[in-house]
């Protein structure tokens, strides 16, 4: 179990004070489960996730793991980035086995773990590849592989599908869902995408800009797996859409957008 307790995050700014991000978060994710944050740009998802992963300290509070204090960064934590972050002098395929190899796991293990991955994000025929001769789209894949190589407990994944066509995208959600379901990593997964988060998760956190960090916290019921034309999926999504549009948005006034919006939902 992970719980956020009491946390604050504060940046130095540029001007010289600093921006308070995250003001008094408190949160609990059970073990195996599987949840979405969604809320608009800039107000701390991926800052959270940084928080979790041990990347960067709160400015007030703590995070714990199992009531373990988390300090920095641990293996029990595998991490997806929004821009892949590969070794760009291995192949693919090294760059999958490489945190295999760190472990000291049986070269025929590596092998066929490394195989059995590629193969399930697509990648199998450019296992050789260095990552400057791959698009960004499969660069993100070999990232997610090498992360699902060392079956970590936590998974933090911030934005990774959003380089990706909408066919890959899909079909990476399912191949997500199946790993999910066999060995169960709490799975926290930031998304600007209401379909992809009423699709893949149990909880949708939604997220607003400092002092109301946590605007809702959504159980999702919809059996899995899940049918997106069903009336159900689409009555969860227009549930989360209207939460999400009391919150501002950095492209339009907020006035503005509720007045389209709801003249959207009324036309449904
Ligand atoms: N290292 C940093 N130093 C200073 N300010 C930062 C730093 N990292 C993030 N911020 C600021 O914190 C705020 C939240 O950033 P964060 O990246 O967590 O937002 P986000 O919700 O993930 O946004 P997006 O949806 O655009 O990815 C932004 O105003 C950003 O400028
Ligand atoms: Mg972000």
């Amino acid at each position: 179990m992970i719980t956020v307790k009491n946390v604050s995050k504060s940046y130095a700014t540029a001007r010289g004070d600093t921006d308070t991000v995250l003001t008094d978060i408190n949160l609990t994710f059970e073990a195996g489960e599987f949840v979405c944050l969604l809320g608009p740009s800039g107000c701390g998802k991926t800052t959270l996730i940084n928080l979790i992963a041990g990347f960067i300290s709160p400015s007030k509070g703590e995070l714990f793991i199992n009531q373990k204090a988390i300090t920095g960064p641990g293996p029990e934590r595998g991490v997806v980035f929004q821009d892949p972050t590969l070794f760009p002098w291995l192949t693919a395929h090294q760059n999958v086995a490489f945190g295999l190899r760190q472990r000291r796991r049986e070269d025929q293990y590596c092998a066929a773990k490394t195989s059995e991955l590629l193969e399930l994000v697509g990648m199998k025929r450019h296992a050789n590849a260095y990552p400057h001769t791959l698009s960004g789209g499969m660069r993100q894949r070999i990232a997610i592989a090498r992360v699902l190589a060392l079956n970590p407990k936590v998974l933090l994944m911030d934005e990774p599908f959003c380089n990706l066509d909408i066919n890959s995208r899909e079909y990476l959600q399912d191949k997500l869902l199946e790993v999910w379901g066999s060995f169960k990593p709490t799975t926290i997964y930031v998304t600007h995408s209401v379909e992809e988060a009423v699709y893949l998760s149990d909880r949708v956190i939604i997220m607003g800009p400092a002092p109301r960090c946590i605007v809702d916290n959504h159980p999702i019921r919809l059996k899995r797996p899940r049918n997106r034309l069903s009336n159900n999926f689409n009555n969860v999504m227009t549930t989360l859409r209207i939460s999400l549009d009391t919150l501002p948005c950095c492209l339009a006034p907020l006035e503005k957008r509720v007045k389209r919006n709801s003249h959207e939902i009324q036309n449904r």
